[in-house]
């Protein structure tokens, strides 16, 4: 599976988002990544599908929306229409996901499923024969620029044994705190696909040394 990079504009110049996302793609980024949180199942209140419709308007590369937010399945055919490629939701308090992954396919988006750290990994066993990605939240969800947590890797040692029992490919996503010092031990615990934002739009000598970095250490 090729290893992928996708920038979460959470960190981006939101009065400058065309901008950013055209320079994130000169310098080679892979996806585009959309935080949408809704106050409720994250203490934080950020972008709806109306900002995934501006970034279909600045870009064609795959726009990646990961919904923190509760009853999902009130959201999914929005983004969808907005220009979401592939739309990934939460498991936690989510009775009802099963039947929210086959709308998102039903819609013509990749379907994932993201897991909090306080989430085991076995809850992903019985939605992989559904989806296209399992995302292994490295931070508690809610805000970008907070620390890796390191114990998160095992998780990812876990789903990617999961995966590797699937006859066809489903990607394993990484977000939250991933830098150029800790991505390639990511890579190496069986990720493929590594959101950031703050090592991208945070970084200190621009967003193209920045997206340059992750890339070198990936190898
Ligand atoms: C966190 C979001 C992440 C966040 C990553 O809840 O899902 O996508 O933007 O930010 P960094 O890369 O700064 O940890
Ligand atoms: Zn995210």
């Amino acid at each position: 599976m090729k290893n992928l990079i996708a920038a979460s504009i959470l960190s981006a110049d939101l009065a400058n988002l065309a901008q950013d996302i055209h320079t994130c793609e000169q310098a080679g980024i892979d996806w585009i990544h959309v935080d949408a949180m809704d106050g409720h199942f994250v203490p934080n209140l950020t972008m709806g599908a109306v900002i995934v419709k501006a970034c279909r308007q600045s870009t064609s590369l795959p726009i990646d929306c990961h919904l923190m937010v509760e009853k999902p399945e009130t959201l999914v055919q929005d983004f969808a229409m907005a220009g979401a490629s592939s739309i990934t939701i939460h498991p936690e308090n989510n009775p009802n996901i099963h039947r929210t992954l086959q709308l998102i396919k039903d819609l013509g988006c990749l379907a994932g499923v993201a897991l909090n750290p306080g989430t085991h990994s076995t809850v992903i066993e019985p939605l992989l024969p559904f989806i296209d990605m399992v995302l292994v939240m490295t931070v508690n969800p809610g805000f970008s620029g907070q620390s890796f947590i390191p114990q998160m890797i095992t998780k990812v040692k876990k789903v990617s044994e999961l995966i590797h029992h699937m006859e066809r490919p489903v990607r394993l996503e990484v977000d939250g705190g991933i830098n150029a010092g800790n991505i390639s031990s990511v890579r190496a615990a069986g990720a493929d696909t590594f959101v950031s934002a703050s090592s991208i739009f945070s970084y200190p000598s621009g967003i193209n040394e920045g997206i340059a970095a992750l890339k070198l250490a990936l190898g």
